[in-house]
């Protein structure tokens, strides 16, 4: 493309940090929104993305989780990001996942902003907070580096207006610019299956105007933008450079973290995708081989390995990669989880039929139920279903299952 059809676009901020020490909440006061009261667990468990507008200027934001759980969440949330901020409660100063997120941010090579939050709180300490971040080489300005630290609180409003100015400002130095009449290109953020929608991905657009009939691929995903809807649900017939847009109509559901780029034709889009599905598919083959000659070596160390075999079902798929990721953490000498499937979507008849076909697998559902259906065949056959809606519950039962088989 040639220069002159460059344009400035939306700056995408992610926001990262701590478990409970204010993301979502600063977001609600910035968009007067509630979606922190609303959360199961009052812990944030997808990635969400919204716009605002401020000054006239449209700024994309990235909503982490910040359970420890969800580290591919927040890595993948630092690479689409032009700047991170990261939330620390002034009453609380920087704990694992502040660290945690001050690294994803410096291995993706970005800006941070701090901003100290629950500065309404007597017990705040932002001094503290300051000279913690400090140690981990994140100084203040006023401490001679350069890094903002913006006090900031989500109850009362107060530092929010310069929180955004201190977005914009630093944007401005970043000179975002992109080309909205290139071929589109956008990364895969969220996915998911949703009864009668189909495969859903939410996207933030890098380049070029994304728009409702592009035939589309995204990894081995493909096919023809059926719609697209905006961060509150609005159906929109296109979305530009630095914009997060909800997409309709793929044939599978996309990866998160993978790019999204249209093609001229549905027969390119099918040809991609299949040498991706093939690639994938090798490289699972590589990775199985390596893991069960792990395990070999483990037994014949141990004597035996006794396992607990689950099959996990989840809403979308960066929780699935968070609990795979925390269940395949649970191990010790004698015992360890065998994952034996997992999957998106609701739990279904061949879940129950895959569980009874070996011993003792449990199904593990998270945000999914079961129908009445597939409940009386999980009766019929033995099988036992779990049901979760937040994560820590999740995990903290199947250690517990897992302590138990170990006693
Ligand atoms: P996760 O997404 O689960 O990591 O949490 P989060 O960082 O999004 O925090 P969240 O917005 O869920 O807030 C956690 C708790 O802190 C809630 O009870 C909020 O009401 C409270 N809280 C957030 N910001 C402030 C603040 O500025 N002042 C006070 N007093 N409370 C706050
Ligand atoms: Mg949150
Ligand atoms: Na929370």
């Amino acid at each position: 493309a040639s220069e002159q059809n460059l344009v400035e676009r939306a700056p995408v901020i992610t926001i990262m940090g701590h478990v409970d020490h204010g993301k979502t909440s600063l977001l609600d006061y910035i968009r007067s929104a509630k979606v922190a009261a609303g959360e199961a667990g009052g812990i944030t468990q997808h990635v969400g993305a919204y716009m605002v507008e401020k000054n006239g200027r449209n700024i994309t934001f990235i909503d982490t989780p910040g359970h420890e759980a969800f580290t591919e969440m927040r890595s993948r949330g630092a690479k689409v990001t032009d700047i991170v901020i990261v939330v620390v409660a002034a009453d609380d100063g920087v704990k694992p996942q502040t660290k945690e997120a001050v690294e994803h941010a410096k291995a993706a090579g970005v800006p941070i902003i701090i901003a100290v939050n629950k500065m309404d709180k007597e017990s705040a300490n932002p001094d503290l907070v300051k000279a913690q971040l400090a140690e981990l080489g994140i100084t203040p300005i006023d401490w001679g580096g350069e890094h903002e630290f913006v006090p900031v609180s989500a109850k009362t409003g107060m530092g929010i207006e310069d929180l955004l100015e201190t977005i914009l400002l630093q944007a401005d130095v970043l000179e975002l610019k992109a080309d909205p009449s290139r071929d589109v290109k956008a990364t895969v953020i969220e996915s998911s299956l949703e009864k009668g929608r189909g495969p859903v991905a939410t996207v933030v657009v890098q380049d070029g105007t994304m728009r409702v009939g592009d035939i589309v691929v995204a990894g081995i995903a493909f096919g023809k933008v059926k719609a697209l809807l905006n961060d509150r649900g609005i159906a929109v017939k296109e979305a530009l450079p630095g914009e997060p847009v909800v997409v309709l109509g793929l044939s599978e559901v996309p990866g998160a973290g993978e790019t999204l780029i249209n093609v001229k034709s549905d027969k390119i889009a099918r040809e991609y995708a299949k040498k991706k599905a093939e690639y994938l598919r090798q490289k699972e083959l590589s990775k199985s081989t390596k893991v069960s000659l792990d395990e070999l070596s483990d037994m014949i160390a141990e004597g035996a390995l006794k396992t607990l075999p689950v099959i996990i079902k989840a809403d979308v798929q960066g929780s699935l990669e968070a609990i795979k990721g925390s269940l395949e953490k649970i191990r010790n000498a004698e015992t360890k989880v065998n994952i034996v499937s997992a999957g998106i979507g609701g739990i279904t008849e061949s879940d129950v039929a895959l569980a009874s076909a070996s011993s003792n697998c449990i199904i593990l559902g998270f945000h999914v139920r079961p129908t009445g259906i597939v409940k009386e065949k999980a009766k019929s056959s033995g099988v036992e279903i779990k049901t979760y809606n937040i994560i820590y519950d999740l995990i903290d039962d199947v250690t517990s299952l897992v302590t138990g088989l170990m006693a």
